[in-house]
């Protein structure tokens, strides 16, 4: 079965509450034709979510919805975390777990990402799972063995049925928000890489199934090029996510 492509939009420590609704609403109208060919998720920040899960309800939108972490426990004393039955709480489908800005800044680490991947799907929720090389491991030329070894951390103890519903984005960090890019056939390289390693672990099936996006300055004038690539399932946006015009234009574009 082909994968369905999916464009989500991380819009990071943007929008507040009443912004999130509003963009939410202006993008609806703009991609509502291509919702049967295109999986469209917004990711905002969690003081949002529930602003923007009620415009997703009440106007009944066919977009999903996404957080941007979680923490691995169901509760506890973890001052300024949030548990994944509160996101359940709030409608979200989805969790982008081990992005490279919380990796860098945050310290999360692959042990974390693991945790939290397991924690999400045990909530019925789908971890979006980012990995991607440094520009210092890029030039030692040690991506693709990088990146597997971030996939296999992140991947272990799932079951090969997760497996087939993880959601695996791959964000070089010297491409976010930078403006530069892989080629389009050297983001695909590493995605294909990425899809065979979650086949080494799980098996064929999964391997088909387990869809595997591009991150990092993807916009409207590039977005199609990526889409085009027999390995890449979708995008992972941050900055055009912000704009709902820019936004919608790589969902056409992923149709
Ligand atoms: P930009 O699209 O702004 O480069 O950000 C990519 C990203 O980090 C999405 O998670």
């Amino acid at each position: 079965m082909a994968r369905r492509p999916m464009v989500a939009g991380n819009w990071k420590m943007y929008k507040t509450a009443g912004e999130g609704a509003i963009l939410t609403q202006n993008i609806d109208p703009l991609v509502a034709d291509f919702w049967e060919d295109v999986e469209v998720v917004v990711c905002p920040p969690f003081t949002a979510l529930k602003s923007v899960s009620t415009v997703i309800e009440l106007d009944r939108l066919k977009m999903g919805l996404g957080a941007q972490d979680v923490h691995w426990e169901d509760e506890g004393a973890f001052t300024g975390a949030i548990a994944p039955r509160m996101l359940v709480d709030l409608r979200c489908d989805y969790v982008i777990v081990g992005h490279s800005e919380r990796r860098e800044y945050f310290g999360e680490t692959d042990e974390t990402v693991n945790k939290k991947a397991h924690a999400v799907f045990a909530a019925n929720m789908v971890p979006i799972v980012c990995v991607g090389e440094s520009l210092a491991v890029r030039e030692a030329e040690e991506t693709e063995a990088f990146v597997r070894g971030q996939v296999r951390a992140a991947v272990e103890g799932l079951s090969a049925e997760q497996a087939a519903r993880l959601v695996i984005a791959y964000e070089p960090v010297w491409a976010i928000g930078t403006g530069r890019t892989p080629t389009p056939e050297g983001a695909n390289d590493v995605c294909r890489s990425i899809r065979a390693t979650v086949g080494a672990v799980f098996g064929q099936p999964a391997a088909i199934s387990v869809r595997v996006l591009y991150g990092g300055s993807v916009k409207p004038e590039n977005a199609s090029m990526f889409f085009a690539e027999p390995d890449i399932d979708g995008a992972l946006v941050g900055g055009a996510a912000l704009d709902a015009a820019s936004f919608a234009s790589i969902v056409q574009a992923a149709r």
